[in-house]
């Protein structure tokens, strides 16, 4: 017998390559078929039907995502036609072919006016395009396939393309003091983590135990962007000094919502899912970066 096939999207992206990581893990039970750009490109709407009559995916994971959230102000139709339209037209095809689809959205789906965990039961009400254009894929995910999981992360970093971590880390190598927001908060994602958590849903849909709809997925706890930069400073061992500083000290053209923390407890009750701390796992990223 065949082994189900699982499509990823945006191999070359820090999640999409973390899965890519564990793949060899999964390939006895699994297929996998990794994509990029080239292979399947989500500002070309038009290529996703001809790319499901090549490939009949049991599971299709989408990473890819435009996700250059200043950028999207100015390119709305491009973040659009990536995180939404195709999004809609991707599920249509997972739905055709009884595919199951796991997608991955954002904790910028919320305004960030909140003090307590979103809960997916939370008003949604992105404060810039970027979340909006998320939360329009998100809609037409549930829409168009009955077998969709949403995700929606925060604050995603890996050993493996840009982020925060990595940007700070850089930084610090020649600068004596560092000024980072600290009105911000969240809780990071190791998209490493998310990667695993992503493959044992999958495992439990295999094994019988599917739900379906709207998850949110972090490592625990909250902390803000400033206290997140020490944090790695200390971890990394370097010396240099992290001031705090307010989001109106440091403008950018898309707003970020200031609170963000996510109530991760669906996929623990559904699916089992162990969460960690974000400080293990940064711990654990920082080390693999060397
Ligand atoms: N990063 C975060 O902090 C964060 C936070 C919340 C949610 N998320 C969500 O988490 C998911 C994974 O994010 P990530 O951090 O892995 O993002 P990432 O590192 O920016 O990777 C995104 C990938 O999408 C690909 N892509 C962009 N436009 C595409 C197109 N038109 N067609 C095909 N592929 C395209 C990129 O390809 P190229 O390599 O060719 O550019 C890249 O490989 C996304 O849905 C994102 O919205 C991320």
């Amino acid at each position: 017998m065949s082994k189900p096939l699982i499509v990823v999207t945006g191999k070359n992206g820090q999640l999409g390559w973390e899965i890519q990581q564990l793949a060899e893990a999964y390939s006895e039970a699994f297929e996998f078929l990794f994509t990029g750009r080239d292979d399947l490109d989500l500002s070309k709407p038009e290529t996703i039907a001809p790319f499901f009559k090549n490939h009949q995916p049991d599971y299709f994971i989408n990473c890819a995502a435009y996700t250059a959230v200043d950028k999207a102000e100015t390119e709305q139709e491009l973040a659009f036609t990536t995180n939404a339209e195709s999004v809609g037209l991707i599920a249509q095809q997972c739905a055709l072919v009884n595919a199951k689809l796991i997608t991955i959205s954002t904790d910028y789906v919320f305004d960030g006016n909140g003090t307590s965990p979103y809960t997916i039961h939370t008003a949604t009400n992105p404060v810039n395009y970027y979340g909006h254009s998320k939360w329009m894929g998100e809609q037409l995910a549930l829409n168009n396939c009955s077998q969709s999981i949403v995700i929606r992360t925060s604050w995603v970093y890996s050993v493996h393309g840009n982020n925060f971590v990595k940007t700070m880390l850089r930084l610090m190598n020649d600068r004596p003091e560092l000024k980072v927001v600290a009105d911000q908060v969240g809780s990071p994602t190791y998209a490493a983590d998310l990667a695993e958590a992503i493959l044992k849903i999958i495992v439990s849909i295999e094994r019988g135990n599917a739900h379906y709809g709207v998850y949110q997925y972090s490592n625990t706890g909250v902390i803000s962007w400033c206290d997140f930069a020490g944090a790695i400073g200390r971890i990394a061992g370097r010396e240099t000094k992290v001031l705090p500083i307010a989001s109106v000290d440091y403008p950018t053209p898309a707003k970020r919502p200031s609170y963000s923390v996510m109530d991760t407890s669906d996929l623990v009750r559904d699916y089992g899912i162990e969460l960690k701390g974000w400080e293990e796992s940064l711990g654990k990223c920082i080390k693999l970066l060397g």
